[in-house]
């Protein structure tokens, strides 16, 4: 049996910074793709799966959004978040983000937070949420971990699993289970890795089209066009 995700993060909260700080090559190289690409005079950001709100208030202040909804389930950190007076919190998952008025100009869902979600179907019902909630021209960036990623599993077993994909896909073969050590605790955890048809398809059938796609390198933080190359981050539309 696995740990609720809200529980892996309550606790990981107090660690999350340093936790960051060892992706930091990877994490910012994402921001500054996502800083270039948001162009002046955007007013509203929604940043979905949070985390401790650091990155999504700074890319916010980068672009100079004013406007920031933070949405986060896990209530540790939702306290962190809170410490930077983001415009409005909302403590829920990406599956149940509420209706609302407000509309966004840019929403952010990053870091592999689809991966966290149970199956395909809450990911297409996420994304389809966060579809309802943009401006008719907004964008929406985020990154998952690519299970097709040679820089991380080298290109042989990349070839062999993408073959395998290929003749029948199942994607019980991208949900990773592991022990993840926090603090004196250990959390049996999973995360789920996409092959890039996998999450194209999700996004297609969410309502949402894919403006650019790249990959970055888990390690180095290194963008390129070829989608063996690391990390899947896309530049969605409505
Ligand atoms: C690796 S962290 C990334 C946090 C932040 N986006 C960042 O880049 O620093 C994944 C986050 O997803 C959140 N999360 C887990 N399940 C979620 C869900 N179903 N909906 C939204 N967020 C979720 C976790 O609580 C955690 O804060």
């Amino acid at each position: 049996l696995t740990s609720r995700s809200e529980d892996i993060y309550d606790a990981l909260a107090p660690h999350y910074r340093e936790y960051s700080e060892k992706k930091s090559l990877y994490l910012k190289a994402v921001d500054k793709y996502i800083v270039d690409r948001v162009s002046s005079g955007k007013r509203s950001l929604l940043d979905v799966g949070a985390g401790d709100g650091i990155r999504g208030m700074d890319i916010a202040r980068q672009c100079g959004i004013g406007y920031t909804v933070l949405c986060e389930p896990s209530a540790e950190m939702v306290k962190k978040c809170e410490q930077l007076k983001p415009s409005q919190i909302w403590q829920t998952t990406a599956e149940n983000l509420p209706d609302s008025d407000k509309k966004f100009d840019v929403a952010l869902c990053l870091w592999n937070v689809l991966g966290h979600l149970p199956n395909r179907s809450a990911r297409v019902q996420a994304l389809a949420r966060i579809r309802e909630l943009l401006t008719e021209d907004g964008m929406l960036f985020f990154d998952v971990n690519n299970r097709h990623n040679a820089s991380s599993y080298g290109m042989l077993e990349v070839l062999k699993r993408t073959a395998i994909d290929f003749v029948s896909f199942d994607e019980k073969r991208g949900d990773a289970s592991f022990d993840w050590k926090i603090g004196d605790k250990v959390f049996p955890a999973m995360g789920h890795l996409f092959t890039p048809k996998e999450i194209e398809d999700i996004i297609k059938e969410s309502g949402l089209k894919i403006k650019d796609r790249v990959s970055v390198n888990y390690a180095s933080g290194a963008v390129s066009k070829q989608p063996w190359r690391g990390q899947l981050l896309y530049r969605i539309e409505k």
